[in-house]
């Protein structure tokens, strides 16, 4: 698959992640199909897409005449088949489950035209523990997206030994049309790049929130106003989602077994209350106003 042949791209899952990667290529050019088992989660992104175009228009951001070339190219079903059967690119980003994507993904190349790439925008799964789910691994990569995916510019397109340079350079080119700035990641590790510099930083805040050196707030401060970052590592935990970071945590334990992997406890007992983070309403911070 080259560059020039990419017309139609389908997005699978349309939760936090999925809604604005399908937003972002629709508004890009690219016919775009979102899908999601759960249909009041394909409702809430067709109301998110709703609400956002005319929001552009009214902030100067866009033309109407773009908001609705746009609104056109996106639609939503909850049939995978109906979503992926035209798709030139599918961009997978259902639950941090590697047994659901790998179903995933031995369905979707059975109804993906036989040419068309299969992207995962895992953070942590590397696709060569998916690619063997379907009869074309060459055509199965990592592009992984940052949250929120319309606004961050980065995307990490990671090519494992079993990933052609035609489909490297596809996904490459690919990102630069959806106005993203791809890296290249040549080989398959844990986190990639970026979230593997950040895994260093959460341990150690946990680390240090755990051992009662200074509360979550005070961390977040010292990262805000001391190293410049955005948001502090506790911010970030509520804003990607403590579900994430729990599933993520587990999953790493039952590969390695090491009960170091497990994720903290502090993780583990905002993961049993239910507070996700700022989809549940409450994380390490409140958002319930
Ligand atoms: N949250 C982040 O900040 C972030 C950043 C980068 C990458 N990711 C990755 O993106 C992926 C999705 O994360 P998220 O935060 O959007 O999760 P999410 O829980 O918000 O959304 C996942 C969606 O997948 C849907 N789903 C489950 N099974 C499905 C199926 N069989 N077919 C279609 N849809 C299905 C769920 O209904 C849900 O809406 C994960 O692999 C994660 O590692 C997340």
């Amino acid at each position: 698959m080259k560059i020039d042949d990419v017309k139609n791209v389908c997005v699978v899952g349309a939760g936090n992640m999925g809604h604005q990667i399908a937003l972002q290529c629709a508004l890009s050019g690219y016919k775009t199909v979102s899908t999601d088992v759960v249909p009041a989660v394909l409702e809430k992104a067709e109301k998110f897409v709703d609400n956002y175009l005319p929001g552009r228009v009214q902030k100067g951001k866009m033309t109407e005449d773009e908001a609705k070339a746009a609104r056109s190219r996106i639609s939503f079903t909850g049939d995978l088949k109906e979503a992926a059967k035209d798709a030139d690119v599918v961009i997978e980003a259902v639950l941090e489950r590697v047994d659901l994507k790998r179903k995933i993904f031995a369905d979707l190349d059975k109804i993906a035209p036989p040419g068309a790439i299969l992207a995962t925008n895992s953070s942590f799964i590397v696709s060569s523990r998916i690619a063997d789910a379907t009869t074309r691994p060459d055509r199965v990569c990592n592009l992984h997206f940052f949250n929120p995916a319309l606004v961050m510019k980065l995307v990490e397109v990671v090519q494992g030994s079993h990933v052609s340079d035609e489909t490297a350079q596809c996904m490459m080119d690919f990102c630069l049309k959806i106005d993203k700035i791809p890296i290249h990641v040549k080989k398959e590790v844990d986190g990639f790049v970026l979230n593997r510099i950040f895994s260093a930083i959460h341990k150690e805040a946990f680390w240090m929130l755990e051992m009662g050196v200074a509360s979550y707030e005070d961390i977040d401060k010292a990262c805000v106003y001391g190293a410049g970052h955005p948001m502090g590592p506790f911010r970030l935990l509520d804003l990607t989602g403590i579900d994430l970071a729990y599933d993520i945590g587990m999953s790493h334990f039952y590969e390695s077994g090491d009960p170091a992997d497990l994720p903290v406890p502090t993780i583990v007992k905002k993961y049993t209350e239910g507070k996700f983070g700022q989809k549940t309403g409450e994380g390490f911070y409140s958002y319930k106003k």
